[in-house]
């Protein structure tokens, strides 16, 4: 484990991945970041590191105040931060963050698509642009983000993308998840939040395998990543049941979850580590446990994805093409 100090002093899993000290202590100033998400979990303490080792963060969060408050931990590290509003359901909002960033940045040397959440429910949620909620934050608005941060991320290449999944995007050997093209908005099909989830941490590892084919040769790299059990505010708030098995739970699965610091590890490798690079468009997994597929259980870094529906590129490229259309930039 690296010598570093964890956020939370509970015995971490002895199967967590952890990232050297050498990667931890490399110095990043003068780059910039972008995390989504970065007020919470994982991307909390992926911006937190950053900053720690002179990096300048721009946080993406939906919430500009509750950005705003955790930063305020931030006084004394080395680097630096700004926190601009973006709501990745909501292209426009997107849009307006990209526009903000590139008034004020040219480079991008690392771009972490880490937001996410799962929209419980038995009807499935629309945002304002038609699209299923938890696919509309999960994938949508990270595919417009990436596409309009194209130029800034190639003139710092190298430079990389990071894109969370979840292991969740392999399920089952029975029941491999599939972006589903004939009714990606869930308007035929009957409604599940957990299969709407999965689908959209498929189409997120597809994204990345398209976009590392795509921007092969540029220095621009991608990854995604699974980043273990964490225990974030994932599903907090999302209804009674979900809040409920939140509060109960959580003392009895501590010994088998991460600590939000263990779980940002995967992020950070991928962000930072000398190798990621040379595994281009590749899914990392952090060690977890309660996969329902045997071969995901030791994760690893990379650690090829066992759902063949998250790594066909035709699919990937059909995706793209798609999503080109749908977020209005063909
Ligand atoms: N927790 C796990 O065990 C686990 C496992 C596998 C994968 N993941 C993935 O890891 C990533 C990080 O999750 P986490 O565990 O750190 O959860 P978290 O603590 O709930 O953090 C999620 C972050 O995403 C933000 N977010 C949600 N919807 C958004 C939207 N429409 N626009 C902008 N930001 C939005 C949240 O903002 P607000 O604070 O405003 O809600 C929050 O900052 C997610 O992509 C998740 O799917 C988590």
């Amino acid at each position: 484990m690296a010598a570093q100090k964890v956020e939370e002093c509970h015995m971490p899993r002895k199967n967590t991945l952890w990232v050297d000290d050498a990667t931890l202590s490399k110095d990043v100033s003068g780059k910039t970041y972008i995390v989504t998400g970065a007020n919470s979990g994982v991307g909390l303490e992926t911006t937190r590191q950053l900053i720690k080792q002179g990096g300048h963060v721009v946080m993406a969060c939906r919430r500009v105040e509750a950005g705003e408050e955790v930063a305020r931990d931030f006084t004394g590290l080395k680097g630096s931060y700004e926190v601009i509003g973006c709501d990745l359901a909501d292209l426009a909002s997107v849009r307006s963050f990209a526009e903000s960033f590139r008034a004020k940045h040219t480079l991008l040397h690392g771009l972490m698509c880490n937001a996410g959440a799962v929209i419980m429910g038995s009807e499935a949620k629309y945002s304002k642009d038609g699209f299923e909620m938890t696919m509309a934050a999960s994938f949508w608005g990270h595919f417009l983000l990436t596409e309009l941060l194209l130029e800034p991320l190639k003139a710092a290449a190298p430079s990389r993308v990071g894109i969370l999944s979840s292991v969740v995007h392999a399920n089952s050997p029975a029941k491999r998840y599939a972006v589903n093209f004939d009714d990606i908005d869930w308007k035929t099909r009957k409604y599940s939040a957990f299969d709407a989830y999965g689908e959209a941490k498929v189409a997120n590892v597809l994204y990345g395998v398209e976009l590392a084919d795509r921007l092969n040769g540029t220095g621009v790299t991608t990854a995604s990543i699974h980043p273990g059990w964490a225990r974030s505010n994932f599903g907090r708030g999302s209804g009674f049941l979900m809040d409920t098995l939140f509060t109960v739970l959580r003392p009895l699965t501590h010994f088998m979850s991460d600590s939000n610091w263990a779980s940002a590890q995967t992020s950070l490798h991928v962000l930072l580590s000398d190798d990621a690079p040379n595994h281009n468009g590749t899914y990392f997994s952090q060690s977890s446990v309660l996969y329902r597929d045997k071969e995901c259980r030791d994760g690893g870094w990379p650690m090829a994805s066992p759902n063949p529906n998250a790594t066909d590129l035709e699919a990937a490229r059909k995706l793209v093409d798609l999503a080109r259309e749908k977020v209005g930039l063909s």
